[in-house]
């Protein structure tokens, strides 16, 4: 059966992630509407689809309501990296919370279907590995991680109030760290960040003794999941589990990025930054059995991807990472 035609509103756009959406969403025929305040977010990620008829780029900040007429929204809109949301952390809560409540009464509205891009940062620092969406985390609540984990946590509440007090369809995704071209070039991740020192053949710098470990999800894999949960049974509301289970050290994936550019950095390390959880890993078993998704794409593969995007900037002479927390 051919699907139906839609009207999609991605909140964050331009973004990373959102970039990365919105490119899947036209590919399979939608009109796609992307929102931004480009506070992270740059008109680079989405040049490419400038232009086409069915693409539309909106300057707007979702912490003022909005008013359009679209079937689904993706709410994408929020400073993901440290560095980037303790930039101005009350501006972050604000995004994340009146965002998410702007957006919900857009939904309400419309009867339109809406996707929360939560985080794994809702579990905190956890003490059970892998986390299960029933974890409740171990989170912090005056930390320096707070405006971003506490914003997310809120909106989720939300998220579920507005669906039992108002009906909105929705779908909570709780994102595991994701890695891909476009990442934002200064977001002190560990990703950029080591790619970044290994291009230019400085020290690469690991926080702790490198033992904590991360799960990383190539971008292409995370939109299937988006794409995948939003399609599904209005049941199926999530909260989802999207990443990668598989499961490196920090000290691992430098090694692998030394290798993979041929640089001749050496490791250095620094003290862990405050509330810098140890371990992170997602048990996507409820992802695999409701929306019948995995990640396909293998660390290697999407690191090459990586690289060469990173390396085409640092040939543009694109301002390439400073030192931040992972
Ligand atoms: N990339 C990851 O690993 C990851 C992990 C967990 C959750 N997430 C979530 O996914 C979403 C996208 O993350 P990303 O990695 O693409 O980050 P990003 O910073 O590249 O994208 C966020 C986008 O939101 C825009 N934005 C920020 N505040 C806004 C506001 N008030 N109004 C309108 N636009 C605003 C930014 O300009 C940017 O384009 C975020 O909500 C983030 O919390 C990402």
């Amino acid at each position: 059966m051919k699907r139906a035609h839609k009207r999609v509103l991605v909140t964050g756009g331009a973004g990373f992630l959102g970039s990365h959406l919105c490119e899947r969403l036209l590919a399979r025929g939608d009109d796609v509407l992307c929102l931004d305040n480009f506070f992270t977010g740059s008109r680079d990620n989405v040049l490419p689809m400038i232009g086409h008829p069915r693409f539309e780029v909106m300057r707007h900040d979702v912490t003022v309501p909005l008013f359009v007429e679209v079937d689904e929204i993706y709410n994408l809109a929020c400073p993901a990296s440290p560095v980037h949301y303790q930039n101005n952390p009350v501006q972050t809560i604000k995004t994340a919370v009146h965002g998410a409540i702007n957006m919900l009464g857009l939904a309400k509205r419309l009867n339109a279907k809406i996707l929360q891009a939560s985080t794994s940062e809702v579990y905190g620092d956890p003490t059970v590995h892998p986390q299960t969406e029933d974890y409740r985390g171990n989170v912090n609540p005056i930390g320096p991680r707070s405006c971003y984990d506490e914003g997310k946590r809120c909106a989720e509440t939300l998220f579920f109030d507005y669906q039992r007090q108002n009906k909105v369809n929705i779908r909570v995704a709780r994102i595991f760290n994701t890695y891909g071209p476009r990442m934002h070039p200064n977001d002190g991740r560990v990703i950029s960040n080591f790619i970044a020192q290994a291009l230019r053949g400085e020290p690469i710098t690991l926080f702790g003794d490198g033992q904590q470990t991360r799960s990383f999800c190539y971008v292409d894999d995370l939109v299937e999941g988006f794409l995948r949960l939003m399609d599904s049974d209005a049941s199926v509301t999530g909260p989802v589990n999207l990443g990668n289970p598989a499961e490196f050290t920090i000290a691992e994936l430098a090694r692998l990025v030394v290798e993979m550019t041929g640089s001749a950095s050496r490791l250095v390390y620094r003290p862990l930054p405050q509330d810098d959880p140890k371990q992170r890993r997602p048990d996507i078993s409820l992802a695999r059995e409701t929306l019948h998704w995995a990640p396909t794409i293998e660390l290697r593969e999407g690191l090459t991807r990586t690289i060469d995007y990173f390396d085409a900037l640092l040939r543009r002479g694109a301002p390439l990472p400073q030192l931040a927390a992972q």
